[in-house]
């Protein structure tokens, strides 16, 4: 992470201190008795960019939405710029530009219409909203899209729409839970760009993800949450050197495609010829690996 000093002038000067998140001893359970987030906590730090993984049902909308203050936790603390979540939303909202998991674009509503709305919504003066909204739709790709209804487009269209929709302020922390969903590789590409972008210059980002590489490539941070509680948080090197061995090593057997994992190649490579395989693979393992070795039972690595 870049070492940017913890502050920042919006909105005509009001001064944001502290992390931009703070996330103490979070649990939410919901009324039917699902505990969603255990005793979850963790800081971003101003101009971070951090990112959330974890299977399907481990919590992570949960979590981003007690942030984004559309759920109240049952126990614990957040707090956005120092500010309480819990006893001000309003006030929180205002330094956030949020893309929800799912959520409805007014039927009706052209593309340019809503980003001109939500524009307004955030304190935009009408111009102002205008402008921003006709360039988001064109750093955004959706120039021959504008006039179209939200309930004509595709999947991967209405999320764009939503990036739009999170972008329209240039809040100083972005709320983003699986924003790469649906897209295709080339829009893909494009929503990394558009949030280095933001991120260089400034913006906090906290975003969830089931894509290793979007996080291995964007993320200063990552951490994992299974079953409801955070099981890391660190750097993608520090997590592969905690867990995932540095090197792994494939070949076929009788048994099928093994992978055996490693801190050193030339030991891997020692043991899998000492069994007589000529044909194998050496890689370094990747933030999947650590993923993996996390989040389901995995045969017991070999030493070395
Ligand atoms: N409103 C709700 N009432 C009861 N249980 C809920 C509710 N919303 C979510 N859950 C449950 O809470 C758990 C966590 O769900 P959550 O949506 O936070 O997971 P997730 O990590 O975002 O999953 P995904 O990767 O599929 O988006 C799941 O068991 C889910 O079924
Ligand atoms: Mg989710």
């Amino acid at each position: 992470m870049a070492g940017i000093s913890a502050w920042w002038c919006y909105e005509g000067g009001v001064q944001l201190d502290g992390p931009a998140v703070e996330v103490a001893n979070l649990t939410k359970q919901y009324r039917d008795g699902t505990v969603a987030n255990r005793d979850i906590s963790f800081t971003v730090q101003a101009g971070e960019f951090l990112g959330i993984l974890g299977p399907n049902g481990a919590g992570k909308t949960t979590l981003v939405r007690q942030i984004t203050t559309e759920l109240f936790p049952t126990a614990g603390h957040v707090r956005v710029f120092g500010i309480d979540a819990v006893s001000q939303p309003n006030e929180v909202k205002r330094y956030m530009g949020v893309m929800p998991q799912e959520a409805g674009l007014s039927f009706g509503l052209s593309v340019r219409h809503h980003l001109r709305i939500f524009g307004k919504l955030r304190g935009l003066p009408a111009k102002l909203a205008s402008r921003r909204a006709e360039e988001l739709i064109s750093t955004l790709g959706l120039q021959e899209h504008r006039d179209k209804s939200a309930d004509h487009l595709s999947v991967g269209l209405r999320r764009r729409v939503l990036l739009g929709i999170a972008l329209l302020a240039d809040p100083p922390l972005m709320v983003l839970d699986e924003p790469s969903a649906g897209l295709d590789p080339e829009a893909r590409h494009d929503l990394w760009d558009r949030l280095r972008d933001a991120h260089r210059s400034g913006t906090t980002i906290l975003l969830t993800t089931h894509n290793m590489d979007e996080a291995e490539v964007l993320c200063d941070r990552v951490g994992i949450v299974q079953d409801g509680s955070l099981l890391t948080l660190d750097t993608v090197e520090s997590l592969k050197a905690a867990y995932g061995y540095q090197y792994k090593i494939t070949f076929d057997s009788a048994a099928g495609t093994e992978t055996v994992y490693g801190s050193d190649d030339r030991t891997l490579v020692q043991q899998v010829q000492a069994k007589g395989i000529r044909q194998y693979t050496v890689a370094r393992t990747t933030l999947e690996d650590v993923y993996l070795s996390l989040t389901r039972e995995r045969e017991t690595p070999a030493a070395g």
